[in-house]
C-alpha cells in the first residue's frame, strides 16, 4: 500500500515539464546515493558552490558577453541557460535550485545515451528522449529493460508490481559499462585558439575491467535503494581531488632504493590519465628523512602542466602552447634521485599531495582567502625504513 501511494506521488511529476526531474525526487528511494552525490564535485560544479570555478569565470571573456558557456558541462541541468544559449540569447547563472542543488543531476547523467565527438571545442552528450527511461549497468541482465508493471485486479486495485515504481530501466547501454558516458564532458576541451586545456585519455573508457567508473565510483557498503535491499552500491561521491582522494591512493605507488650517494624514490601513476588533469593544479612530492633524533625535509619535486602564450604562463582562454609539462602521464613511472646519505634504521617519509590552484595563481585569481584553493591536499603517504 505504501508503495502504491509513493507511485502516485512521484509519477505525476516525472518529466511533466521540459526540466529535468530534481535529484531530491530520487532521494526518496536512493537516500545513501543521494547523500554521497550531495558532497560530490558534480553537485557542486556551479559558480555558487565552487569558488575556483567562479574565480576563473569572473575573469573569462564569456562573462563580459553574458554567456555562461560553461553550462553544458558544469550545470547542464539548468535548462533555462541551455535553451537561451541555443538561441544565441545571453544567459548567466542565478542562485536557484538548478544551479545550487542540481548542477550535474541524477537524471541528467542517467539519461546520457551516447557521446557525439567533436574535434573542438569539446564532445557533446546525447540524451534519451524516451520518457521515464534511466540507463544503468547490470552485468547479469545486460540485454534487459525493466518496465514498471502493475497488474490490476477486477476492482481496479493494484495486485502485482515489478521493477521500480518510479522509472523504467534500460541495461543495454554499453557506455554505462565502459565509462564512455563520462566522456562527453571529460574527454577534452580546446580554447578558441585550438589549444587543448585538459584531456582525459580514451583508454580509461574502453573496457569494463578498469575505467572511470571502477576507479572513481567503487562498490561501497549500503543499499542502492530502500525498496530492494542490496549489500553494496556504486559510490556517488565521485572520489577525486576535492572529495575523498584517499579512495584513490592505491593508484599511486612509491618505491625506495638506497644508492651509493643517497637514495632513489620511484613514483608510479596507475591512473589511465595524467595524475592531475586540470592546468590550475600543482602536485608535489615531499620527502622527509628521520634519523632517530631529527627530521630533515628535502627539496620537493613539483608536477605541473602549465598553459602558455609567447613563452610565458597564460590563462586558459589566451593559451596557444604548453609552457611547462612535468605531470606524471598515464601509467608513467619516474625515478627521482636524492643526494642525501642515509643509514640503516633511518625512516624516509614519502608524501604526494597537491594544491587545487598553483600558489602562484592565488593572488591573480583573488583566491588568497579561499580555504579550498590554498589548502595542501594529501593523496598518499608511505614510510620506508632503510635496511
Ligand atoms: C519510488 C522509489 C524510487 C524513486 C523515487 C526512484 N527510484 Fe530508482 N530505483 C528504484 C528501485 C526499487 C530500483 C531497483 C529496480 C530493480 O532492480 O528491479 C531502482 C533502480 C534504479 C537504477 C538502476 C539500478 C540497477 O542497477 O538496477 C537507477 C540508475 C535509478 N534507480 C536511478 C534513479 C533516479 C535517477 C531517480 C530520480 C529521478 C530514481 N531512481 C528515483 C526506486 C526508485
Ligand atoms: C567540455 C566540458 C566543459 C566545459 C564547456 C567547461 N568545463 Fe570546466 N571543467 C570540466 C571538467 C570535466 C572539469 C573537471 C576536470 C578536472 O578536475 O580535471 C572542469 C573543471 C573546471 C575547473 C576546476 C575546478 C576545481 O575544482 O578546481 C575550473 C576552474 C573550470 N572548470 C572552469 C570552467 C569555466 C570558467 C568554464 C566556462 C568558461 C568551463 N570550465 C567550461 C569540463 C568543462
Ligand atoms: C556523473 C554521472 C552520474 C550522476 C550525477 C549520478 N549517477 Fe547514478 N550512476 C552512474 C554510473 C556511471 C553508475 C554505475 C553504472 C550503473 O550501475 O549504471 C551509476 C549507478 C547508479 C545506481 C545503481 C547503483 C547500484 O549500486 O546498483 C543507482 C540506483 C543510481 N546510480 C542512482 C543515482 C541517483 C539517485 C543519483 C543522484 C542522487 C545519481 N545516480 C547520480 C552515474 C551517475
Ligand atoms: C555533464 C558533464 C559531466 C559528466 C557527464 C561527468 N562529469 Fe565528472 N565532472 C564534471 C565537471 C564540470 C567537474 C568539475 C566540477 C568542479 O569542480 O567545479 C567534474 C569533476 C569530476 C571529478 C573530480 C572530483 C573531485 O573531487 O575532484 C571526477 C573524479 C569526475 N568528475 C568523474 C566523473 C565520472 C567517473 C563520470 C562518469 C560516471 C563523470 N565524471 C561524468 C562534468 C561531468
Ligand atoms: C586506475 C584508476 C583510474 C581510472 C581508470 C581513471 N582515473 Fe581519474 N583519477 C585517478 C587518480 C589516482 C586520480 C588522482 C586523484 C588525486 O590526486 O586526488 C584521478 C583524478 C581524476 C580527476 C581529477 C583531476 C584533476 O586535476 O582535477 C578527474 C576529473 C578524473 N580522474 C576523471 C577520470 C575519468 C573521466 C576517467 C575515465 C576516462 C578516469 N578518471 C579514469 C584514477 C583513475
Amino acid at each position: 500500500m505504501k508503495k502504491t501511494i509513493l507511485f502516485f506521488l512521484f509519477l505525476g511529476s516525472l518529466y511533466a515539464t521540459s526540466q529535468f526531474e530534481t535529484s531530491k525526487t530520487c532521494k526518496g528511494c536512493h537516500p545513501t546515493i543521494y547523500s554521497e552525490f550531495y558532497e560530490s564535485a558534480h553537485r557542486k560544479a556551479s559558480i555558487f558552490e565552487d569558488e575556483i570555478h567562479k574565480a576563473i569565470w569572473d575573469k573569462h571573456p564569456s562573462k563580459a558577453k553574458d554567456k555562461y558557456t560553461c553550462n553544458e558541462c558544469h550545470t547542464p541541468s539548468d535548462t533555462r541557460i541551455t535553451d537561451a544559449l541555443s538561441k544565441d540569447i545571453s544567459a548567466t547563472p542565478t542562485k536557484d535550485i538548478a544551479q545550487v542543488e542540481e548542477a550535474i543531476s541524477c537524471v541528467y547523467c542517467h539519461s546520457i545515451t551516447n557521446i557525439e565527438k567533436h574535434a573542438t571545442p569539446h564532445d557533446k552528450n546525447i540524451l534519451t528522449k524516451e520518457p521515464k527511461m534511466i540507463f544503468a549497468a547490470n552485468k547479469d541482465n545486460r540485454d534487459g529493460k525493466i518496465i514498471y508493471k502493475e497488474e490490476k485486479s477486477f476492482f481496479g486495485m493494484f495486485k502485482k508490481t515489478s521493477g521500480s515504481p518510479f522509472h523504467n530501466i534500460d541495461y543495454t547501454n554499453q557506455n554505462f559499462y565502459t565509462g564512455k558516458m563520462c566522456m562527453g564532458c571529460h574527454a577534452h576541451k580546446e580554447n578558441a585558439h585550438g589549444q587543448n586545456i585538459c584531456k582525459v585519455d580514451e583508454t580509461g573508457a574502453s573496457n569494463e575491467e578498469k575505467n572511470c567508473i571502477t576507479c572513481h565510483m567503487p562498490q561501497v557498503k549500503g543499499s542502492a535503494t530502500t525498496i530492494k535491499i542490496t549489500k553494496k552500491h556504486t559510490f556517488h561521491g565521485f572520489a577525486g581531488v576535492r572529495n575523498k582522494p584517499e579512495m584513490l591512493a592505491k593508484y599511486l605507488t612509491f618505491g625506495f632504493k638506497k644508492t651509493a650517494s643517497g637514495f632513489d624514490i620511484t613514483i608510479k601513476n596507475l591512473a589511465t590519465h595524467n595524475l592531475l588533469i586540470h592546468p590550475l593544479r600543482l602536485g608535489k612530492l615531499n620527502i622527509r628523512v628521520n634519523n632517530g633524533t631529527k627530521t630533515t625535509k628535502l627539496k620537493s619535486t613539483p608536477f605541473v602542466r602549465i598553459l602558455g602564450h609567447d613563452g610565458k604562463p597564460a590563462m586558459p582562454w589566451v593559451a596557444t602552447e604548453i609552457f611547462k609539462d612535468t605531470m606524471l602521464k598515464a601509467g608513467e613511472q619516474r625515478t627521482i634521485k636524492y643526494d642525501k646519505a642515509v643509514k640503516t634504521g633511518d625512516i624516509i617519509e614519502v608524501e604526494f599531495g597537491y594544491y587545487l590552484v598553483n600558489p602562484k595563481m592565488h593572488k591573480i585569481l583573488n583566491l588568497e582567502n579561499s580555504e579550498e584553493a590554498t589548502k595542501f591536499y594529501i593523496l598518499k603517504t608511505e614510510f620506508f625504513t632503510v635496511k
